[in-house]
């Protein structure tokens, strides 16, 4: 089997980090990855926000949390970030996001890195107080977070759940 192949099957979402950074070319080669992504009549209005500071880690978790009333939010304590954000205004911004986090995670597989989606941001972006933390990031105000890839060196491996049977159907 291909390792592009490989890498499809094996890749899981990590949920548990060592603490470790990850090395700023790692972190090079996931924004890479994430800028090659397909994206809707190529437009490519994204970005995508690298956060490895921890406080900033941190500021943006308890924002979130304050927003969705969840102390001690955490995101599980990545070693970095990376925010998938789109044009408001693009309606494939969803989508472009999400092949380009697909990339990421991938990437990040192939690498040895642990990965998971995060999701709240699509709902808190424009909350007052994380809108404050993502402008402090650079993150565009016409921008909405439909994505997170939150990242660490894995501290366990998951195994896959089982795939879910009659999803695949042959029409010819
Ligand atoms: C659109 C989307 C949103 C997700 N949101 C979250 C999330 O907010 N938190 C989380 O822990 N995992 C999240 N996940 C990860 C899924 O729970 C995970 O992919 C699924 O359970 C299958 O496990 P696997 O990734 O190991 O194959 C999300 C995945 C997708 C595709």
């Amino acid at each position: 089997m291909n390792e592009v192949l490989k890498a499809i099957l094996e890749r899981r979402s990590v949920r548990k980090f060592t603490g470790e950074p990850i090395a700023r070319e790692e972190m090079e080669t996931l924004l890479q990855a994430a800028s090659y992504a397909p994206s809707g009549m190529g437009k490519q209005s994204w970005q995508f926000t690298a956060v490895t500071d921890g406080a900033k880690i941190a500021a943006l978790c308890e924002a979130m949390g304050k927003a969705m009333g969840k102390e001690g939010y955490d995101m599980y304590r990545p070693a970095a970030l990376i925010l998938a954000s789109n044009d408001r205004e693009n309606g494939n911004g969803l989508a472009d996001c999400a092949c380009a986090l697909q990339n990421i995670f991938l990437a990040a597989h192939s690498l040895g890195l642990g990965s998971v989606w995060i999701n709240q941001l699509k709902e808190t972006s424009d909350e007052p107080g994380v809108r404050a933390v993502l402008n402090g990031f650079g993150v565009p105000a016409e921008h909405i977070v439909w994505g997170v890839a939150s990242l660490g060196h894995p501290a366990e491996t998951p195994a896959a759940k089982p795939r879910r049977e009659g999803v695949i159907h042959w029409a010819d």
